[in-house]
Order: C-alpha cells, then sequence, then structure tokens
C-alpha cells in the first residue's frame, strides 16, 4: 500500500490573500482554487443541534447553555455572542489563547479519508453519514463490557469545550474550540483490569455511509490507539461538538478523540469501538507506511518525516509559517509521560 499523503506545502501559497479553504492538493501536489462553499457561519446559527439529534435536552449536560439558539443576531452581534469568543468566556486551564479558526474553514478543509482524500471530499460527501443511531461498543480489558448508544454515553458527562491547537502531519495547524469530555473519565467510568495498558479505537466500517471505503487507500476500519496513561492524561477529549455546534459528519459525528501534542491523525473520527487491551494497538497509519507513521506520533519539530521538515507549519488562514513547538505547545502537561524514552525510535 502506497501512502498517498504529500506534506500539505513547503511553498508559497498561490493568491495567498484568498481564503485558504480554497486551497485543496491534487495527488501530485499541484495546487488548484476551488470556490468556497456556502456560507457556513455558526454565529448566525446557533444550535440546539446536539439536542435536535438526541431529542433530549437532558442528553446534553452541562453543555447546553452554549448551543442556544440565537435567531434573529446581526453577525456582529452573533459574534459577540459567539461561546468562544474570548470577552464572553472565561479560558480554561487548557485552553489556548490563539485565535481561533473560523468554522468555515474547519469544515472544509479536512482529513477523512472515509469519504476521499481530497480535502474538500468530506465537506461534500458527510451527507450519508448518519450519527443517529449510533451505538459504542465497549469491550476488552473492562469489568462491563457493554454496547451503548451514543446518547446515553454523552449523557453520563457533563461537557465542556476545549480551545486546542491541532497539528497535522502535513504541516498545516487549526485552532478548534471542541465540546466534550474528558476520555479519563469515560475510561474510569469502564472500570478497566489490572491488565489494560492500551485503549484501541475503531471507527465506523460501512461503505454505504463511507464511499471512500470502497477505495482500498488505507485498510479499513480506521484504527488508532493511545497507552492507558495517555488517554488518562487531563489533556485527552472526547469531543461530541466543534464551534458550540453538534460535530459536523466531516469533523467526526458523532464521537471523536482529540489528543492535541499528536499529529492530527491519532484523532480518530467517528468512532464504533473502544478496547482496553494489554498489547499495543497496530493502527492504520503504521500498518499503511511503518517507516513514516509510528504508535506515539508526537509533535516533534526535531525529526523530520522521512519526506519533509516537521520544524514548521503552516497555520490556518495565516500568511507564511510558523514555527513547531514540541508536543505541539503542550509540553508542560505531557513531557513527562516520555521520560526516559528515545521519542527519535518511538516516533
Ligand atoms: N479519522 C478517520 N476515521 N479517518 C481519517 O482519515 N484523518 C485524520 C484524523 N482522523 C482521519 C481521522 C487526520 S490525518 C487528521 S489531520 C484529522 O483527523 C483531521 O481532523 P479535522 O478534519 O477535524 O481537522
Amino acid at each position: 500500500m502506497t501512502d498517498p499523503r504529500t506534506p500539505e506545502d513547503q511553498t508559497p501559497t498561490p493568491q495567498a490573500t484568498e481564503t485558504p479553504i480554497a486551497e485543496t492538493q491534487t495527488s501530485d501536489s499541484q495546487r488548484r482554487i476551488l470556490t468556497p462553499g456556502s456560507d457556513l457561519n455558526p454565529r448566525r446559527e446557533f444550535l440546539r443541534s446536539a439536542a435536535m439529534f438526541t431529542g433530549t435536552v437532558a442528553a446534553l449536560g452541562g453543555g447546553l447553555e452554549v448551543l442556544t439558539r440565537r435567531p434573529g443576531l446581526s453577525s456582529a452581534e452573533a459574534q459577540a455572542a459567539d461561546p468562544f469568543s474570548r470577552a464572553d468566556r472565561p479560558l480554561g486551564p487548557y485552553d489556548t489563547k490563539e485565535k481561533v479558526t473560523p468554522y468555515q474553514q474547519a469544515t472544509t478543509y479536512n482529513n477523512f479519508y472515509e469519504f476521499g482524500t481530497d480535502k474538500s471530499d468530506p465537506a461534500r460527501l458527510a451527507g450519508s453519514l448518519k450519527p443517529r443511531p449510533w451505538t459504542v461498543r465497549i469491550d476488552g480489558e473492562v469489568r462491563k463490557p457493554q454496547t451503548i448508544d451514543i446518547d446515553t454515553l454523552q449523557s453520563w458527562f457533563p461537557l465542556e469545550d476545549r480551545i486546542y491547537r491541532m497539528r497535522c502531519v502535513e504541516g498545516w495547524s487549526m485552532v478548534m474550540p471542541w465540546l466534550g469530555f474528558p476520555l479519563a473519565a469515560l475510561i474510569r467510568r469502564l472500570e478497566p483490569t489490572s491488565k489494560a495498558k492500551y485503549v484501541q479505537f475503531t471507527a465506523l466500517l460501512d461503505t454505504k455511509q463511507f464511499p471512500g471505503q470502497k477505495q482500498q487507500v488505507l485498510k479499513w476500519p480506521y484504527v488508532e490507539g493511545l497507552r492507558l496513561d495517555e488517554a488518562l492524561n487531563p489533556l485527552s477529549f472526547m469531543a461530541v461538538g466543534l464551534h458550540g455546534r453538534t460535530l459536523p459528519g466531516q469533523n467526526g459525528a458523532p464521537l471523536r478523540l482529540v489528543v492535541p501534542w499528536k499529529y492530527g491523525f491519532k484523532n480518530i473520527k467517528s468512532i464504533v469501538r473502544i478496547t482496553l487491551t494489554d498489547k499495543q494497538p497496530l493502527t492504520t497509519w503504521m500498518q499503511a507506511a511503518p517507516q513514516e507513521y509510528g504508535f506515539y506520533a508526537n509533535v516533534n519539530p526535531a525529526v523530520s518525516h522521512p519526506r519533509w521538515s516537521q520544524a514548521t507549519e503552516r497555520r490556518i488562514g495565516e500568511l507564511g509559517r510558523r514555527k513547531t513547538l514540541p508536543f505541539n505547545g503542550y509540553a508542560d502537561e505531557v513531557a513527562a509521560l516520555y521520560k526516559g524514552m528515545d521519542l527519535r525510535k518511538n516516533f
């Protein structure tokens, strides 16, 4: 299997003043300019969308207040009322102060190979994904294996928001305001046995909902994993929403992983199974290209991808490139997890 991925860009962006969502990549790395999509500005359309999906307000726990519909607001008023705007909301201990990537860009420039390998495929094709009804199988080294409905799972936890940087292995980055709950809270609730050392996540396998799975670009279903102590780190997060709205299909509805100190491909989307295990999971990208993608995939500017440097990144919406930070800027929170490990070997 050949790795279809190429560096996002190591060359100046043509027409750099255009919105970056208009950029995408062809397989030979040449750029073309697409017409930007329709106006999806959430600031004009605060949704009770999660409640619409679940049919129950209670299922949303503490996150619902940020999902209130605000009809009739001008975009300036709506912007001022954005629950993620700096003025409205005190930042939590894990939030970055950096400028949040607008909803339109975060939802139209995506990697989700189950829909296709072009950045625009997920937004274009995500309508085929049906995030309700949805169940998550929980098994392996847990005291009570079970298959649980997503709304029930969500109702176990008050929803929190987290503004995290996300750095793709291809060399671009965004700042994403997620809504969800800490992965540690879920794991503790599952009562792992003493044998549990890793957590394996599996995404949906269904060629009707995921047309890209008809092509063997990757081995399906998409699989990812974390060491148990990584999963228990307070930064590890399960997202069910983005920008105060229910997670759109293209961003991994109805449930995705967010581990902000790792390259974006660890953030598996549309999860249907969580398995606690004593063995290190064989992840999709390790199978596809073991010489290029390791299990840890911690953001590390000192270790180049075999085909491109990881020293810098392009923040979507900005001109030029900025320096990539070790552990994507989360070293204080996570560096201790890797004490004594050679992160060149354990890449
Ligand atoms: N999850 C699944 N199931 N399939 C994928 O192809 N792509 C990964 C990750 N999760 C992927 C996935 C990659 S490479 C990245 S960079 C992020 O999702 C992108 O997340 P975003 O589109 O929400 O920004």
